[in-house]
């Protein structure tokens, strides 16, 4: 059992620590946004993460998992000094997409003003290679008195949406650091989960998180660069990824076509990562053929319907038309709509000219920040009714079996662009629907 502090309880931090606590850990998350916090200690979840509410209830009424903005009684609890901290604070894109550490620092100073007797540093953080050496720069630099400490780099797996049942079953842990003892001492917090744990240094384990999102998000700009090319070749996708995926050295996941890549990690990862390259003098060409399909991909969205209700004689091509998007998370089961393709997509309606309806059973309050023009609605068919066309932009499961004589009898015209692939399109065109997927074949193009 561990005395353990957790920097930051966002999407990473909060579900790792209600984890950790349920070890049996003694687990403190400090935070420096008070509500955030206070909504915590009252049992208020920040973010929708499935089974996170339930496991850290729990483990809070057992006394195992605390909340504070206050390092100090995190840190240095007398009765319960911290044995290790983990930094998981925000690393967003920053100028040329270099990821923007002024939260790493202010947690590593708070961390070096404040620790009074010697403690294990784990960057959890999505961190440039290197980080974990600067992190301890600036600790050593910003101690007021030598107190030993030492850096281990543990990249985090999590998907949004699955974080729980990720960190419980991971295909691996990875720690990186010059010291070898502290390696050691993290690596026993995850023996509980029977996973391979990869030891290595602190640059090898940062590159390796890079690397193993950068190749996912690669994935994904593979399949629909074959999208595109199956639907001037008559090919389906989605039958082409099934018969990849038989192949162990591709395996089928994220073969799935559509929108491409979103979210708060591939979209900043793949950039850092070509930044760092670029900053070496090292010419990422894969990776900056990775971003510009993926975001093309989106535009090819709007492309289709444009193609299918546009005026291509008109200044806003789309001008007196009514779109509606089902969904506008970057992703089904998450609230999150950082860098979400379906929220890019309405704002490139909008561009065209078209009044855009949208609806998303959990993710409207975040996307209503940026989409202040677009009615938000109660349902799919409150956003259906009245439409000239219908986009399926996010793979929620109540989008799968939704009324479609109901929802086609309320349209203006019976438009379904489908995004991610969800619906068959010979069932869609007996409804009476003009159908267009992502690389099902010609009638895609
Ligand atoms: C990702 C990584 O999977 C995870 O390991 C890392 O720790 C954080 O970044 P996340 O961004 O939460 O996780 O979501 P993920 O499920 O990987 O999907 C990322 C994006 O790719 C989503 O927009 C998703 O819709 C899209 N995607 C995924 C596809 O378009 N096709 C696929 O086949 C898979």
């Amino acid at each position: 059992m561990k005395n353990i502090v957790v920097i930051g309880v966002g999407y990473v931090g909060l579900p790792m620590a209600a984890c950790f606590a349920d070890f049996g850990n003694l687990v403190t998350c400090v935070d420096i946004n008070g509500p955030r916090i206070e909504g915590l200690k009252a049992g208020v979840m920040p973010i929708f993460e499935p089974g996170l509410e339930e496991i850290t209830r729990r483990n809070a009424h057992a006394g195992r998992l605390r909340f504070t903005t206050s390092y100090p009684d995190a840190l240095n609890d007398p009765a319960a000094p911290a044995d290790m901290v983990f930094i998981c604070v925000g690393t967003p894109s920053g100028v040329d997409g270099e990821a923007d550490l002024r939260y790493v620092r202010a947690a590593a100073e708070s961390i070096a003003e404040i620790a009074d007797h010697p403690i294990i540093i784990i960057n959890k953080s999505t961190v440039p290679v290197g980080t974990g050496d600067w992190v301890a720069d600036i600790v050593r630099g910003k101690q007021p008195k030598p107190i030993p400490f030492a850096v281990v780099s543990n990249p985090e797996f999590l998907r949004e949406g699955q974080a729980v049942t990720d960190f419980i079953n991971p295909d691996r842990v990875v720690l990186g650091s010059l010291d070898a003892s502290a390696a050691q001492q993290v690596a026993q917090l995850y023996l509980p989960l029977r996973a391979p744990i990869v030891v290595t240094d602190l640059r090898t384990a940062e590159m390796i998180k890079y690397a193993s999102n950068a190749f996912l998000a690669t994935k994904i700009s593979f399949i629909n660069e074959i999208a595109n090319i199956c639907e001037a070749l008559g090919a389906d996708v989605k039958e082409v990824a099934v018969g990849m995926g038989y192949d162990k050295r591709i395996g089928r996941a994220f073969l799935d076509a559509g929108l491409g890549y979103g979210g708060s990690c591939f979209p900043k990862d793949v950039k850092a990562l070509a930044h760092m390259a670029n900053v070496q003098g090292r010419h990422p060409q894969l990776l900056e053929s990775v971003m510009q399909i993926n975001s093309d991909q989106r535009k090819s969205i709007v492309r289709k319907v444009r193609a299918l209700i546009g005026d291509a004689g008109k200044p806003q091509p789309l001008a007196g038309q009514t779109v509606g998007i089902l969904g506008l998370a970057f992703k089904a089961n998450t609230d999150d709509t950082r860098e979400s393709q379906p929220v890019e997509i309405a704002q490139m309606l909008e561009a065209d000219g078209a009044l855009v309806k949208a609806y998303d059973p959990v993710a409207m309050e975040s996307a209503g920040k940026v989409l202040k023009d677009v009615k938000m609605c109660e349902d799919a068919y409150e956003t259906a009714a009245g439409c000239d066309a219908l986009i399926l932009a996010t793979e929620w499961n109540e989008f799968k079996n939704l009324d479609f004589r109901r929802i086609k009898n309320s349209m203006n015209t019976p438009v379904m662009v489908d995004g991610r692939n969800m619906y068959d399109p010979e069932v869609m065109r007996r409804h009476g629907f003009v159908y267009r997927g992502v690389g099902r074949g010609y009638a895609d193009a």
